[in-house]
């Protein structure tokens, strides 16, 4: 069969998504960003994943947040946004806005993972290769390495923006003394770090606690908020167990461990608030996040368009009263 030519459609900056300053820069961010982490790997079917990344530009989500290993296997999620790129995306590439990053497993050997100049310059290289791309939009380094000497890591970012490969520099889940160096570090070399990428949902609120939060727009930065379901605990998916389909059930980063009864109560309970709210409890988990104007955008995950239509539903309504606020905090604590 002959694919049929893409091409977006002509209401998408128009049809519902909003979008935010991203800390101090001329960006702006989508609302909802979309991650390529799970489901778009060769695993995966590759129409699924080319339709969920054409509903995603057909609804405004600019943003495409990618990583070297993110598949299975490892490259691969990049190797379906190259084709997608070539095949759809390639004629909108200036209304795209692409991140990658290196720091986790990727290849064998000394120089396959960590924050090495050799890692970070060689993954780079890799990986606009596999997107099909001249440069990507934000590269990250994707963790704090306290083996490699901070300035070695820094400095080979500011170089990678330097060479024209990236545009802008972005942390992620750096702790907050060695973000404080790497925010100064980057300033001083004319590079600021455009943005922190973090864990930020419902059931993980450290960013938030910890201050990363606070210091990141202290220092100009945004901050984007990944798996803002918790993997897809915050939503419906397990509230009459688990799926064949899962990512639980797939085995994965999700384990069945962490689905316990306590956590499951929590869920129900949750649900019950976001049914008052009439919304989904994946939309009142968005909307719980985007609440709050210094999270420039949530990156979620999607295994299919119909988990993005019912993400996208919660951009409605993002205003929360004082007392379904105590009411989430009191699940939380378990005092329901
Ligand atoms: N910087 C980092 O270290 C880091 C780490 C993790 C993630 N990230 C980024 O953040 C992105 C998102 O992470 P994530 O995939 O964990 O995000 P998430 O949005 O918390 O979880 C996504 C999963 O939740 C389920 N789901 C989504 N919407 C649903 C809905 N409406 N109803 C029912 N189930 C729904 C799906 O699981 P099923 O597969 O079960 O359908 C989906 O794959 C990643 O792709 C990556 O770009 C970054």
């Amino acid at each position: 069969m002959i694919n049929p030519i893409y091409s977006p459609l002509e209401n998408r900056y128009t049809n519902g998504m909003r979008y935010r300053r991203c800390g101090k820069s001329g960006i702006l961010l989508p609302e909802v960003s979309l991650g390529l982490w799970h489901n778009f790997g060769d695993v995966d079917l590759f129409s699924n994943s080319q339709r969920m990344a054409h509903y995603a530009f057909d609804h405004g989500i600019t943003h495409f947040d990618l990583a070297n290993n993110y598949g299975p296997s490892f490259g691969s999620a990049e190797e379906t946004f190259g084709q997608i790129m070539k095949k759809s995306f390639a004629p909108y590439r200036d209304e795209l806005l692409i991140s990658t990053k290196a720091g986790h497993d990727m290849w064998e050997g000394p120089y396959g993972c960590m924050g090495s100049r050799k890692h970070l310059i060689s993954s780079l290289n890799q990986s606009l290769k596999r997107m099909q791309l001249e440069y990507v939009d934000i590269f990250y380094s994707h963790r704090y390495d306290p083996t490699t000497p901070l300035e070695e890591t820094l400095q080979a970012l500011v170089d990678i923006v330097r060479q024209g490969k990236a545009l802008y520099i972005g942390i992620s889940k750096y702790p907050k003394e060695a973000a404080e160096v790497a925010y100064r570090y980057l300033r001083e070399h004319d590079v600021p770090c455009l943005i922190y990428q973090g864990r930020y949902n419902i059931f993980d609120q450290e960013v938030q606690t910890s201050g990363i939060l606070e210091q990141a727009k202290e220092a100009g930065a945004g901050c984007i908020a990944f798996s803002p379901l918790a993997q897809g605990l915050l939503t419906n998916r397990y509230l009459n167990g688990v799926p064949k389909d899962s990512r639980i059930a797939r085995g994965g980063f999700l384990k069945k461990e962490q689905l316990t009864d306590e956590v499951l109560r929590k869920i129900r309970a949750l649900d019950v608030i976001a049914t008052e709210r009439e919304q989904t409890l994946a939309e009142m988990a968005l909307a719980w996040l985007l609440k709050d104007d210094s999270v420039a955008s949530v990156i979620i995950g999607s295994s299919s368009v119909e988990q993005m239509q019912d993400n996208l539903k919660g951009l409605s309504n993002i205003q929360f009263s004082t007392e379904e606020l105590e009411r989430i905090k009191a699940v939380l604590q378990e005092k329901i």
